[in-house]
C-alpha cells in the first residue's frame, strides 16, 4: 500500500466528474487499498478517488467504529430524508471549516470491492459523508455549498 498525493484547493481536477467503474481487476484494489492508507494518514473521514487524482467513481469512508473503512463504487444515492446544519470539512481543504445543509437520512446503492451491489440506509454522520463524497464525483466541493458566514480557519497542527 502507498499513500497518494492529496490535490488540495484550486486544483483543476477537483471540479471534474469521475467515471463509473466498469471493471474491479488487481489495480483498483490497489487503488482502493491506497484510498484507505491516505484517509487513515489524514485522519479523514472520507475520501473520494479525485482527491487523489483518479476520475473514477469510488469512495472510501471511515468514521472510525467497529465497522471498519466502507468501500464505495459507483455509488448512488436514491433517497434523502429530512435537512439539517451540519459542521464539514475535507481532505482536500486543510484547515478550512463551515457549516452544511446535509440530509438527515439517505439510502444508497453502490457495488461493493467484491463486485456486489449492495444498499445502505445512512443517518447523521455517515449520511453527510457519503453525499459529501458523492459530491465530489460530481465535481462538486463543500465549498461551493457553505452557508454564508461560517467559514472558519482552524490550525490543526
Ligand atoms: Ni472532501
Amino acid at each position: 500500500m502507498a499513500i497518494r498525493n492529496l490535490r488540495l484547493e484550486g486544483d483543476q481536477i477537483l471540479s471534474k466528474k469521475s467515471r463509473e467503474v466498469e471493471i474491479i481487476d488487481d489495480k483498483l484494489q490497489i487503488l482502493i487499498d491506497d484510498m484507505i492508507e491516505t484517509m487513515h494518514k489524514y485522519n479523514g473521514v472520507g475520501l473520494a478517488a479525485v482527491q487523489i487524482g483518479i476520475l473514477k467513481r469510488v469512495i472510501v469512508i471511515d468514521l472510525y467504529d467497529d465497522k471498519g473503512p466502507l468501500v464505495l463504487i459507483n455509488p448512488v444515492i436514491l433517497k434523502t430524508k429530512g435537512e439539517h446544519e451540519v459542521d464539514e470539512g475535507c481532505l482536500s481543504f486543510p484547515n478550512k471549516f463551515a457549516k452544511v445543509l446535509r440530509p438527515e437520512e439517505v439510502v444508497a446503492e453502490y457495488t461493493d470491492r467484491n463486485g456486489k451491489r449492495m444498499k445502505v440506509k445512512a443517518k447523521d454522520l455517515l449520511a453527510q459523508a457519503i453525499c459529501h463524497e458523492v459530491d465530489h464525483l460530481e465535481g462538486q466541493v463543500f465549498m461551493d455549498k457553505i452557508l454564508p458566514g461560517t467559514l472558519e480557519y482552524v490550525d490543526q497542527d
